[in-house]
């Protein structure tokens, strides 16, 4: 099993260039099933959980390839299956997402339930409540979710649980309605950047969706969608843990090709603990920043609430929970979208930091600083959250189970080693 070392103590340095959402791209991906004709998918990360969502859309009938120039080209070649089995989806829970497309346009669907996963329960009630909602009747039965929409139609549905907003239900809901006859409306829907990339997807096919990026979404169904070609948003999640890296390393990295404007909560924390985050450059063609990242001598702590968008993404906790365990005083960091997801603190604690656990809250004591151990990984944001305290700790970080990192940083241990990290997969 791979394992990755890091050698601590060295003061990240230079440019890194973003890739394309993960989150994103397998929504959209999954999205091509809708298409007459080819799509051409630009900007997706070469990622393990890329090829998973490929490996799920090969058996259902698509031709998908990457091309030369790193695009994925993609047509439906025969559209008689419309099943997703529980051995490839249960590598990768974002699977879920062709549940939408398939009964649109297939009219039923076998898709197996995801199962849990280390960050808490992940129910996909919500999903089932929308879908029903547009008239498909839905079994769950030995394991497997069981579709059929022969007769779907707009309607009014409102998306929303005890943990707020879903960001996939929504996707499969918005991706289920613009095929259907009537217009849908999703109140509660989720507002990520990524959903509105999968808007942005779907109408550049054809799709008539209104309100992506609020709470309201209006989807007027059309007769058909074609293919088009499309180009995925930079990964703001990537983009987060690098300011994250240079902050702990009391670094100075150039970010390139990000979207300042979808991480809003994030840079205001990382300023309000003394991190210099600066906008270098606007390209106008491409809408991108550049942006500086310049780590301080030292930390605040503060508080920090995960929410969904336009809150702090549960999916940089970890990160910003390990920069913290080095600020002075203490942190309170309250999970609200997976209130389990801690799984990172107690390596954490192995490597001489001090935090302790309160329900869904962890309290993090600042400490002087953290000491290089063998660690494991549990989860993908926890695993760089551990290559993060593995930067600065005195002596060498082991990381075992590292392909979690692999299933969403696309190339991280070169990206890192190029700004000056001691950095080897072994
Ligand atoms: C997506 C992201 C994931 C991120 C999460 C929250 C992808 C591929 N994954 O996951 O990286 O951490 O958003 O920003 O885009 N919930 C229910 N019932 C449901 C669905 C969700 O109770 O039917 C709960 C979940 O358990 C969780 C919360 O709602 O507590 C948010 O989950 P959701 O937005 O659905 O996460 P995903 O879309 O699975």
């Amino acid at each position: 099993m791979k394992k990755l070392m890091v050698r601590g103590g060295r003061r990240l340095e230079g440019e890194v260039k973003i890739s394309g959402a993960k989150n994103a791209a397998l929504p959209i991906l999954a999205a091509t099933l809708l298409a007459e004709g080819e799509c051409v998918i630009k900007n997706v990360p070469y990622l393990t959980d890329v090829d998973n969502i490929i490996d799920i859309l090969r058996p259902l009938g698509m031709f998908i390839e990457r091309q030369e120039d790193g695009s994925i080209l993609t047509r439906v070649e025969d559209d008689s299956c419309s099943t997703a089995t529980y051995e490839l989806v249960k590598k990768m829970r974002a699977s879920v997402c062709v549940l939408g497309p398939l009964l649109a346009t297939r009219k039923k669907a076998r898709v197996s339930l995801p199962g849990g996963c280390v960050i808490g329960i992940r129910p996909i009630d919500l999903h089932l409540k929308g879908l029903r909602a547009l008239g498909a009747n839905i079994e769950v039965i030995h394991g497997y979710v069981e579709a059929e929409g022969e007769k779907l139609r707009g309607a009014e549905i409102f998306l929303g649980g005890a943990f707020g907003s879903t960001v996939l239900g929504t996707a499969n809901v918005m991706m289920a309605a613009t095929l259907i006859e009537g217009t849908t409306i999703i109140e509660n829907a989720a507002c990520e950047p990524e959903v509105q990339d999968l808007a942005n997807f779907l109408r550049k096919m054809g799709a008539k969706i209104e309100g992506a990026g609020t709470h309201r979404l209006v989807i007027e169904g059309v007769e058909k969608l074609t293919g088009t070609t499309y180009s995925i948003i930079p990964d703001r999640i990537e983009a987060g843990t690098f300011i994250a890296a240079s902050a702990i390393t009391q670094g100075d990295i150039l970010i390139k090709d990000m979207r300042i404007d979808h991480l809003h909560a994030v840079i205001d924390k990382f300023r309000e603990i003394g991190v210099e985050i600066r906008k270098v450059r606007e390209n106008p063609e491409t809408g991108l920043h550049d942006v500086r990242a310049r780590g301080g001598k030292s930390y605040q702590s503060c508080d920090v609430a995960t929410l969904p968008y336009p809150g702090f993404p549960t999916d940089l906790q970890a990160q910003i929970s390990t920069v913290l365990t080095l600020a002075s005083g203490i942190s309170v960091i309250t999970e609200k979208v997976y209130p389990d997801r801690f799984m990172h603190m107690s390596e954490l604690n192995r490597m001489g930091a001090s935090v302790r656990k309160e329900g869904n809250t962890a309290i993090v004591l600042g400490v002087d600083f953290l000491s290089g151990a063998p660690v494991m990984a549990s989860d993908l944001r926890a695993s760089a959250a551990l290559v993060l305290a593995g930067l600065v700790a005195r002596g060498e970080t082991v990381i075992d189970r590292i392909y979690h990192l692999e299933r969403g940083y696309e190339k991280i241990a070169d990206k890192f080693a190029k700004l000056g990290v001691e950095i080897k997969m072994e």
